[in-house]
Parts: C-alpha cells; sequence; structure tokens
C-alpha cells in the first residue's frame, strides 16, 4: 500500500505522521510546492520511527509527482489555512487553482487513487475534485464531518464528564461554520440518548461549541487547527486501506438522498477498500431535514462561485 499527503503544513504533515504511526502503508509520501520542506519533515517523522517501532518510508518530494506514482490513497491538504476571523469560504480563490493542479497532477501518476479531500471550503473542494477529475463518485470523500463528529463528541464528554469512546456522536451537512449540523437528538452515551443526561440548553451549548469548533482554535492559535484535522484524515484512511467498513460522515456526491443532488455534502457513509461505499441514508426529522436544506443552499452557493473563477 502506497500513501500520499499532499501538502506539508501542519494538517498535512500531522496526517501522515499518524498514517505512519499507525503503519497504514508501506509507503508514505508526503509532497509540497515549497523546497525542502516536505523533504525536512519526512526526515523528521523517519527518525522519530526508530524510536516508536515504526516501520515506514517515508519519502519527501519538493513538487515531483513522480515519487507519488501508484498512490492507493492520495490525501489532499494543499492551499491557505485559515486566519482568525476568516470564514472557510474565503479561501476558495486561491485554494480551488491548488486542488484542481494537484488532483490533475496526481491522477498522471495514480489513476486508480481513491481521493480524501481536506483543504477549505472542503465541501466545495470535494466538488470540485470531483468535477474536475471525472473520477467514480465513490473515489472522492470530502473528510469534514469526521472531524466536526470528533469536536462534537470533545464538548459532549467535556459537558458530561465521560469518556469520548463512550460517545457516538454525528455532525452533517456543510463543513462550515454556519453549515453543519451537529445531530444532539441522536447522540449516545453508551447507547441511552444524551438527552436523558444534559438539558436541552446544555445540549444547544454543545451544537454551538461544535460549529464554532475551527473557528475558537484559529482565534487561540493563529491558524487553523491541525492536530484533530489530521488524525480523522488518518482515520479515514485506516478505513479505506484496512477495508474496515467503518461509517463517518464525510463529504460525497449526492443524487438523491437526503433530497439533494449536484452536490457534496456530509451525510454518514460506510468507507472502504473502494473509497465511499455506501450512503447510510436515514430519515431525519422535520428540524433537521430544514438544516440540511439550509446547508445545502449555502454549499451551492459556494459551488456557483467556482464558475466565476479561471480555473
Ligand atoms: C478545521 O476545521 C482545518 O477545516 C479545518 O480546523
Amino acid at each position: 500500500m502506497k500513501i500520499t499527503v499532499v501538502g506539508a503544513g501542519a494538517v498535512g504533515a500531522t496526517c501522515a505522521d499518524n498514517i505512519a504511526r499507525r503503519e497504514l502503508a508501506e509507503e508514505v509520501v508526503l509532497l509540497d510546492i515549497k523546497e525542502g520542506l516536505s523533504e525536512g519533515k519526512g526526515l523528521d517523522m523517519l527518525q522519530a520511527s526508530t524510536l516508536l517501532d515504526c516501520d515506514v518510508k517515508i519519502t519527501g518530494s519538493s513538487n515531483n509527482y513522480e515519487l507519488t506514482a501508484n498512490s492507493d490513497v492520495v490525501v489532499i491538504t494543499s492551499g491557505l489555512p485559515r486566519k482568525p476571523g476568516m470564514t472557510r469560504e474565503e479561501l476558495i480563490g486561491t485554494n480551488a487553482n491548488i486542488v484542481k493542479g494537484v488532483t490533475e497532477n496526481i491522477l498522471k501518476y495514480s489513476p486508480d487513487a481513491i481521493f480524501v479531500i481536506i483543504s477549505n471550503p472542503m465541501d466545495t473542494m470535494t466538488y470540485l475534485a470531483l468535477k474536475s477529475s471525472g473520477l467514480p463518485k465513490n473515489r472522492i470523500i470530502g473528510m469534514g464531518g469526521i472531524l466536526d463528529s470528533a469536536r462534537f463528541k470533545t464538548y459532549l464528554s467535556l459537558a458530561l464528564n465521560c469518556s469520548p469512546n463512550d460517545l457516538q456522536g454525528t455532525v452533517i451537512g456543510g463543513h462550515g461554520d454556519t453549515t453543519m449540523i451537529p445531530l444532539t437528538r441522536l447522540a449516545t452515551y453508551s447507547g441511552v440518548p444524551v438527552s436523558q443526561f444534559l438539558d436541552a440548553e446544555t445540549l444547544q451549548k454543545v451544537a454551538a461549541d461544535t460549529m464554532v469548533g475551527g473557528a475558537t482554535l484559529t482565534k487561540l492559535i493563529g491558524t487553523s487547527a491541525w492536530y484533530a484535522p489530521g488524525a480523522a484524515g488518518a482515520i479515514l484512511v485506516e478505513s479505506i486501506v484496512r477495508d474496515q467498513k467503518r461509517v463517518f460522515p464525510c463529504c460525497v456526491y449526492l443524487e438523491g438522498e437526503y433530497g439533494q443532488s449536484d452536490i457534496c455534502l456530509g451525510v454518514p457513509v460506510v468507507i472502504g477498500r473502494n473509497g465511499w461505499e455506501k450512503i447510510v441514508d436515514f430519515e431525519l426529522n422535520d428540524e433537521e431535514k430544514a438544516a440540511f436544506n439550509k446547508s445545502a443552499d449555502a454549499v451551492r452557493n459556494m459551488n456557483d462561485v467556482l464558475k466565476t473563477l479561471e480555473l
């Protein structure tokens, strides 16, 4: 198995490091446009491997796509990160060109790869990668919902003072501060609805904190977060390469599911060796349906911006 991570910034490097630590492939390639950055970080990770009993070949590449040849999975993290006060959507102009170019370059050498998209605005970048590559829909997966669900579970575990391992919680919809939908109704603590333990006001606060989870970190750190985004990318890759068939909320192309079409949006999907293999299409209540449709409208507006860009 060979995995390429494009973008050796904080998110890409953390993702590659997690992939290597979990030995998800024999070879990991870290590629970046900035001369020396991926080689340096790759070498640093190799040195860490000698301490952590980890046997993975990690290669850095300064924009040499030949080194990525025959990758099974490619994670795209390249593009600008958010600065404090910025929305993910404001990155579209710069990142659309980058994501389109990276996708084309990767496909020259890895025509069978499965793509994991992390670059923002993630829903629109997933849609762009799908439309510009013409690949089968199951091979393009946006990661956002896994990260948002991790933040949802974090805030739930803090409110409940419990282990996040005993929580189930899913965030669907867009990966944006106002477009994501934490499904509080369906969240459980060891199988029991969390509403049995937390009052409505607390649950609302958990949902609100989740939605601005990324913005909160951007404000604190001065740039986008990387530990949880990198880990979220790695567990998505793990379910692909180990064919685990885990159900994660991911951004995928909808053709009528959840009442939406011609859009990539976060819904629960089964992730296995073929990419996303099945959408878990279940009945939302009226309030959730309305939120999902509103989220779709916002993402569709952002997708329309693609038409105004010179790509
Ligand atoms: C975040 O929410 C990077 O979009 C990512 O932190």
